[in-house]
């Protein structure tokens, strides 16, 4: 071990719809290469050291990627504050609620929706952790929620954890469902999902109306994406749509993550896991995100 380093054993780690893009070298981030590990945020227990911030024992977490222990120099991985991770937020949640979902939720809501007590939000994918967090915050600050999601199941979770309105989008004609909950239009759309979805709720948006992209889910896969047809609808309703990539917002994470675990002690703010065990099971675990089979945060426990 390096003078200064730790050994951590991965105890989670989490697959992440966005990795798709990663895997073939459409996103923001570069292309990972072939042979390389794949990346994603992990949770750990520092089990050798070296390194006095990273004491033998302590929760810790980073972008530790999809493996079971390694050796680290200390960059990049920070232990877990035990004051902020207790009750009922498990560490778990630092990948999760507290982490990339939560924290896109909570910014993409706020900053990029600009939301409003009274106004209508629909969120797509709205059972997974970014939608699931996106809908609860925004009921605290006073909206009407309508959230889509692709089964009976999680629709009928959306109800139980404060959502207005939840359709499936598999069952039924979407725009007449979108007319039904909001008579009067959408003000927000958070689109975790894109593609046809996206252009319903296009069709949906109120005049002044904002579209926050968070991710397209429904077209990482695709061989020809859907991509956007109803333009004219932003002239004639004056619409605003506008990407997010949460780590612009990384100085103001501290602060959201406080904000974030002070809503789930009090009861205000729930979410969901869904742990695979073992390391082999991770590719499975990841493609079945493109075949709706997670429900809330998927993690794989290195066993
Ligand atoms: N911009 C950023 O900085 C940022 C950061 C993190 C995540 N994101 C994005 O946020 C979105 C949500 O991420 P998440 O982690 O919360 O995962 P998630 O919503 O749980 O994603 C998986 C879910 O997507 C839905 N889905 C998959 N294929 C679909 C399709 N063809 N049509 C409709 N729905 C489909 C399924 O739910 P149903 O059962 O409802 O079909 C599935 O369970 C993703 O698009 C992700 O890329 C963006």
């Amino acid at each position: 071990m390096p003078t200064g380093g730790a050994r951590i054993r991965v105890t989670h780690f989490s697959v992440d719809p966005g990795m798709r893009s990663r895997l073939s070298g459409d996103s923001y981030a570069a292309a990972l290469p072939l042979g390389e590990t794949i990346e994603s945020a992990g949770v750990g227990r520092v089990i050798e050291s070296e390194n006095p911030k990273l004491p033998v024992d302590a929760t810790v977490t980073g972008g530790f990627g999809w493996r079971e222990e390694f050796v680290t120099d200390g960059k990049g991985v920070m232990a877990l504050d035990p004051a902020l991770f207790s009750g009922k937020v498990t560490t778990t949640a630092a990948i999760g609620v507290l982490g990339v979902p939560g924290l896109t939720a909570y910014f993409g809501l706020l900053d990029l929706g600009k939301p409003k007590a009274g106004d209508v939000l629909l969120v797509s994918s709205a059972a997974g952790p970014v939608g699931a967090t996106a809908g609860q915050l925004a009921k605290l600050l006073g909206l009407t929620v309508i959230g889509i999601a692709g089964s009976p199941t999680k629709c009928a979770y959306l109800k139980e954890i404060g959502f207005d309105h939840a359709i499936n989008y598999r069952d039924g004609d979407l725009s007449k469902a979108l007319r039904a909950a909001a008579p009067e239009g959408v003000d927000i759309y958070f689109d975790n999902v894109g593609g046809e979805m996206l252009d319903r709720a296009i069709a949906a948006m109120k005049p002044h109306g904002r579209i926050v992209i968070s991710g397209q889910v429904a077209e990482y896969n695709a061989e020809k994406p859907i991509g956007i047809r109803n333009v004219t609808r932003f002239i004639t309703h004056r619409l605003t749509m506008a990407g997010l990539v949460v780590y612009d917002y990384r100085k103001q994470f501290p602060g959201a993550m406080a904000a974030l675990a002070e809503h789930i002690q009090a009861g205000r703010l729930s979410y969901r896991e869904d742990i695979s065990a073992g390391i082999e099971t991770a590719p499975e675990a990841f493609i079945g995100l493109f075949k709706s089979e997670n429900f809330g945060r998927r993690l794989i426990a290195v066993v």
